[in-house]
């Protein structure tokens, strides 16, 4: 029993939902059109001859078959103005999906790396948050550490961070997850934690359980992003239950990147039902078919979530926010309030 009369009444129940986004990466939100566009604005010659080429491209068999064309397509990024754009588009379509709250992870590695200063990265990406809280959609920004990278990059870039400080609200951990385990980063990790910055860490999505175990024990981190594997291990997931963990769980994401074969098979409603604290994010929607109203739709259908799975979703979303306690009341109780008006 859905509890909704057609696809249609659900998803206009999704839409209306209140909701927060956890797990962005603003550069996967560079869709083929911008990228275009900023690859002509700045002289940047990409392997592509046209928008429908890029989309023909966006086929993955796993994680680095997508990171391989992600780290390209950043390569347009060059300017403050392109950081800027990039992220108010992003904006723009979150506040269509009715996002009340965004945490938005960046790389700035995959920008350093290529002569763009962290500086012009971070400016343009707060002028474009900057707008949007003058609108009334809140932001907190989640520096990634990419750990194909040495732990020395990393603490060189949280070095090149310090006087954004006020600006960035955690330290991520992402990139090609096997064979570059949490442990790899327990030293910068522990530095980011003693100057105040909340942490969370990709684990579990193409890693083994004992990832996301590290990222609790080595890490300390306050949210796992994905998770997926940890089902795999029942003591963990009593764990993760019992400590009220957030999953940031990103399901086209999980589709995308053969995380699961099929979308009836995602984990989701396995993960409500056993007390887990899951979120629905859209990861890298430009790669991945669909920002975070896509990404509930295409799971709620396919798993038949009912009101209720959905209402806890959303409430979640808020739960593991990096609000503070009234902000996160508010919008606690706008969900009540949508329940209530939509009963
Ligand atoms: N960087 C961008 N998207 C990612 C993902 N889904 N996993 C790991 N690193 C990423
Ligand atoms: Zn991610």
């Amino acid at each position: 029993m859905t509890g909704f009369a057609s696809p249609a009444a659900r998803a206009a129940f999704i839409a209306g939902l209140p909701k927060a986004e956890l797990h962005l990466h603003v550069e996967g939100s560079l869709e083929p059109e911008m990228l275009f566009a900023l690859a002509q604005r700045n002289g940047v010659a990409i392997p592509f001859a046209s928008v429908e080429a890029v989309r023909a491209a966006y086929e993955f068999g796993n994680l680095q078959d997508f990171l391989d064309i992600y780290y390209q397509g950043m390569a347009v990024l060059r300017t403050e103005a392109d950081f800027h754009d990039l992220a108010a588009a992003y904006l723009a379509r979150a506040e269509a999906d009715n996002v009340r709250h965004v945490e938005i992870f960046f790389d700035p590695q995959g920008h350093t790396e290529r002569g763009v200063a962290f500086e012009t990265v971070i400016a343009g990406i707060t002028r474009a948050l900057d707008a949007a809280a003058a609108r009334g959609l809140s932001s907190r920004l989640i520096l990634c550490f990419l750990r194909h990278l040495s732990e020395a990059d990393a603490e060189a870039t949280l070095d090149a961070a310090l006087p954004w400080r006020h600006r960035i609200a955690a330290v991520g951990l992402d990139s090609s997850e096997l064979g570059h385990p949490p442990a790899k980063f327990a030293r910068v990790f522990a530095r980011a934690r003693s100057l105040g910055f909340k942490l969370v860490a990709h684990a579990g999505e193409e890693g083994p359980p004992a990832y996301v175990e590290e990222a609790l024990d080595i890490l300390g981190v306050d949210r796992i992003d994905h998770g997926n594997r940890a089902l795999e291990d029942p003591a963990l997931v009593a764990r993760l239950a019992s400590s009220g963990m957030c999953l940031t769980v990103c399901p086209l994401s999980n589709l995308k990147l053969c995380v699961v074969d099929d979308l009836a098979a995602h984990p989701l409603r396995a993960m409500l039902a056993q007390g887990l604290m899951a979120t629905v994010n859209s990861d890298d929607p430009a790669y991945f078919g669909g920002y975070v109203n896509a990404n509930f739709v295409a799971v709620a259908d396919v798993l038949d979530l009912d009101r209720a799975a959905l209402l806890t979703l959303a409430r979640n979303s808020f739960r593991g926010a990096f609000l503070a306690e009234d902000e996160r009341e508010r919008h606690l109780a706008a969900i009540e309030a949508y329940d209530r008006a939509t009963g």
